[in-house]
């Protein structure tokens, strides 16, 4: 590695995830507070359901498990699993359940940018950055198809405990030099540089629902709904029709 290579590399993985971090956080608090009224998932399901209502439907399934999937996945401490998995273990179930959902998500984003090149209705009342974040996320998903090859030929785990430490260093502000990555195949790198500038592109693109997506947690919990009916004149609770004569 020479030095620019050396110093892309640092910049890459010790500095560029807490620039996409910040503008993915302040960015979205901007949003919110000056946008209100861009900040939506921007459906189309009025102009078309059709192939929207499968690829939608598997692109969202297979996003979700994958998204939690990464979040717990990178993020759990070694010493948390130890005692119940080895990492050999917990990459092979890590490789199938995420070839499966990253399959499923595959097939979903792929009806989905078809839909928004080829149906003409939905392409005339699209904005340049609806297609271009469908198009970021085929790329990052099929880097992401790519690695399990690279995986697979790597049975004990080791890549995945790289990996892992990488990401615990970064949201632990530990990050260092990130040494420990250079020497990993290109389709890691790129799965991870990509996947951080995700987060920086986040803010200014419809990926803003996935916030209220995962607020609507709240909604199980939100105060029961007082509905009173004015026009038969009952108390609130009882707002049944009256029976004739009663
Ligand atoms: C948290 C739960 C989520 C909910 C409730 C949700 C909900 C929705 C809804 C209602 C739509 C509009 C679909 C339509 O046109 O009718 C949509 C579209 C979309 N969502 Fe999500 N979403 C969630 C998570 C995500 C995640 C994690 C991602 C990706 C990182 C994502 C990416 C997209 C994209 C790219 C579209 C546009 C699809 C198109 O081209 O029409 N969503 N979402």
């Amino acid at each position: 590695m020479n030095a620019f290579e050396s110093y892309l590399h640092t910049f890459l993985f010790s500095a560029y995830p807490y620039i996409c971090m910040v503008v993915f956080l302040m960015g979205s608090l901007a949003r919110y507070d000056r946008d209100q009224y861009t900040w939506k998932s921007d459906s189309s399901q009025l102009l078309r359901t059709g192939v929207l209502r499968w690829g939608s439907n598997m692109f969202h399934v297979g996003i979700l498990f994958l998204f939690f999937g990464h979040f717990a996945g990178l993020l759990t401490p070694h010493w948390v699993y130890e005692p119940f998995i080895t990492p050999a273990n917990k990459q092979l179930v890590a490789i199938t359940a995420g070839g499966i959902a990253g399959f499923i998500c595959f097939i979903g984003l792929s009806l989905l940018i078809y839909r928004r090149i080829f149906d003409p209705r939905i392409r005339l009342t699209s904005h340049r950055t609806d297609l271009a974040i469908l198009i970021i996320l085929w790329v990052q998903l099929t880097l992401g198809l790519i690695t399990l090859p690279y995986s697979l030929s790597h049975a004990d785990g080791s890549v995945m405990l790289v990996l892992s430490d990488w990401a615990q260093r970064v949201f632990t502000f530990r990050v260092g030099d990130a040494a420990g990555l250079i020497p990993l195949a290109w389709p890691y790198k790129v799965h991870l540089v990509l996947g951080m500038t995700i987060f920086l592109l986040f803010p200014f693109s419809r990926l803003v629902h996935v916030w209220s997506g995962f607020a609507t947690v709240f909604y199980l919990f939100r105060p029961r709904q007082v509905v009173r009916s004015r026009r038969l004149n009952l108390p609130a609770g009882h707002n049944q029709p009256r029976q004739p004569g009663v």
